[in-house]
């Protein structure tokens, strides 16, 4: 296929289509990274084809292999079916709820500071590139899955919101949050920065504060904590009681026991205290003085660090009670 320099693979896909077979299926509409129609996989990953330079790709003598999303079904050529998807957007309450019913007579500033904590999850562009190479959702499809989750995010770390609690109720349900494995390709996909595993992660935190605990992936996070402050390693044979309860390690008692004869099971007594627990302690200390619990304590991946550097420069950092998502800001001066 012969196509100019600055061709994309969404440029080229139109060539095919206009010169060779016109049958061809696949969505667009912007062409410029707005609208998320034109999801697809290059080489088995979800890209957008209007951002993909195909110069490149022909420089290094490589024929890329297209293919449509995965965890969608396929309706034609490089066209799935998004039902499954909208479905999941559309369970996240898509509005602000204030707390209140009457216009407050003074007008309320949201600083940009507080808009910084969700300034990444609004800048999605549903175009489910996440969704199609997310690891759980592969396995369970009931899965929320990364987008919807993401979207969960942009209303709990609203400061204008104030039904977290509700919200965090409903994303700890089952399929909701705590059943990401965390395998990162959300984030990795992503073609606007969004990074749905980070939206997970303040998603969990925020729920631990705001004591929506009820979860075993919550109680399984607590405990990871509890366990590391206290003896410097993770006690993994109390694990299970702590986050499944009596009952159910009583009856995996048969399983431990076959573990534990491979040595696969460290004997819980005495705990294993490493031998710098002190340093545990004392990191773990520093992070609670710096006051970043909940979503603001959540720093993963090189986008998320990247706004950190932008909010230390913006002094956000010592300010960090104003950008507390949720909080109402402080009365306007004046
Ligand atoms: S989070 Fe990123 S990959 Fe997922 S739907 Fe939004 S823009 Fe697309
Ligand atoms: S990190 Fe979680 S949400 Fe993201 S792709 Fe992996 S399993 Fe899915
Ligand atoms: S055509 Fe709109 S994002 Fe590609």
């Amino acid at each position: 296929m012969d196509a100019p320099e600055w061709a994309c693979l969404l440029d080229v896909l139109d060539l095919i289509k206009d010169k060779h077979d016109g049958t061809l299926a696949y969505r667009k509409s912007c062409r410029m990274m707005i609208c998320g129609s034109c999801g697809m996989r290059m080489d088995g990953r979800a890209v957008l084809a209007c951002k993909e330079r195909m110069k490149p790709i022909v420089d290094a003598g490589h024929v890329p292999v297209i293919s449509a999303m995965g965890n969608m079904p396929v309706l034609k050529d490089l066209v799935v079916d998004m039902s499954p998807f909208w479905g999941k957007i559309r369970s996240v309450k898509p509005w602000l709820d204030p707390g209140y019913d009457e216009v407050a007579e003074k007008e309320r500033i949201v600083s940009q500071q507080q808009m910084n904590v969700i300034h990444k999850e609004a800048l999605c562009i549903m175009c489910g590139c996440c969704v199609s190479e997310c690891n759980s959702m592969e396995a369970d499809p009931d899965f929320m899955g990364p987008a919807a989750l993401a979207k969960g995010f942009r209303f709990v770390g609203d400061a204008r919101d104030q039904a977290d609690v509700e919200r965090l109720n409903t994303l700890n349900e089952e399929h909701g949050i705590w059943d990401c494995t965390r395998c990162y390709f959300c984030n990795e996909r992503c073609p606007k920065g969004v990074d749905p595993r980070d939206a997970i992660a303040k998603l969990g935190a925020e729920s631990v504060k705001q004591g929506v605990d009820h979860d075993m992936g919550a109680k399984h996070a607590k405990w990871f904590i509890r366990s590391t402050e206290t003896t410097g390693w993770l006690r993994e044979t109390e694990l299970v009681p702590k986050t499944q309860g009596i009952i159910e390690a009583i009856k995996q008692t048969g399983f431990a026991l076959k573990l534990a004869r491979k040595g696969k099971v460290p004997p819980p007594f005495p705990p294993h205290v490493a031998a710098d627990v002190k340093e545990a302690r004392a990191l773990r200390e520093l992070v609670g003085e710096q006051g970043r619990d909940g979503a603001l304590g959540i720093v993963q991946g090189e986008h998320a660090l990247g706004r950190i550097e932008f909010t230390e420069e913006a002094g956000a950092r010592e300010n960090a009670p104003e950008i507390q998502p949720g909080v109402e800001p402080p009365p306007a001066e004046g």
